[in-house]
């Protein structure tokens, strides 16, 4: 194929993605068609993940971007957003955390945990022997929730915008098709599946999502507002049953991170 017609083959992948995702007009959508969008199978959405497909994952992941980045589904956001914040990390990856949605760091940088709670999930992935690059990160939001104009801190998504969004996340996971997804925080996990159980009942116990085998645990802002060793070995924990889970040596030294109470 000469690089004209894998040009062209991104560009009109990218117009069906469009298409399919945000629909052929952008008014008339309602709750109910928005949460029925939402519990539709990604691969039922749109054929970008058809996995006929021989665009390779990252071709298909700047097609999906492409989309996101037009997207004005949420005006408000849109409006006031500098960019969406897509995702990071390897196409092939197979461990992918999802967060809930971009911060003000984010929403400035275009990458997602790029802030303090950032910093604290790349010290996770480095406890882990990996690195941001060898796993993917994205948000169920792709944009910043606006705030009223010098408001200080971020707001979590409410949930229709989580519902607007999650076509998109259902379609990176789609195509990256990791081995094994985390969700950081109860604000992830709602998005994600509906669940609204806390996170202190949710977390560290495996449950599905498309099939692809799932864990909950503490968002990285918990662990900087509650910053104990207790709390921390939790999510440790949970870091070694996806490290089990994927087939990763644990040294002895790894298995003995934070558990000293202070
Ligand atoms: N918190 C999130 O959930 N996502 C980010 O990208 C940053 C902070």
């Amino acid at each position: 194929m000469s690089s004209l017609q894998a040009a062209t083959a991104l560009l009109e992948q990218s117009l069906r993605t469009r298409r399919t995702l945000l629909g052929r007009t952008r008014t008339g959508v309602t709750r109910e068609s928005l949460a029925r969008l939402s519990q539709t199978p990604a691969a039922q959405t749109s054929e970008i993940s058809n996995p006929k497909s021989e665009m390779p994952r990252s071709a298909r992941l700047v097609a999906l971007n492409e989309a996101v980045r037009a997207c004005r589904q949420c005006e408000n956001l849109a409006a006031s957003r500098t960019q969406t914040v897509f995702g990071t990390g390897n196409p092939q990856a197979d461990l992918m955390f999802v967060g809930e949605a971009p911060g003000a760091d984010e929403d400035k940088q275009g990458e997602p945990f790029v802030g303090r709670a950032g910093e604290l999930l790349t010290r996770i992935i480095g406890a882990m022997g990996l690195s941001r690059g060898d796993v993917y990160i994205a948000n169920v939001l792709k944009c910043r929730p606006d705030m009223e104009p010098g408001a200080p801190g971020n707001r979590p998504p409410a949930i229709l915008e989580m519902q607007r969004c999650l076509p998109y996340l259902r379609e990176q996971i789609a195509i990256i098709q990791p081995r094994v997804l985390v969700a950081l925080g109860k604000t992830a996990m709602t998005g994600l599946t509906g669940a609204d159980q806390s996170m202190s009942t949710l977390r560290g116990r495996w449950l599905t999502f498309e099939n692809i085998p799932l864990l909950p645990t503490y968002h990285p802002s918990y662990l900087l507002r509650n910053g104990s060793n207790v709390e921390k070995r939790k999510v440790w924990e949970d870091m070694m049953l996806v490290m089990e889970k994927l087939g990763m040596p644990i040294s002895e030294k790894q298995r003995g991170f934070f558990l000293s109470a202070s």
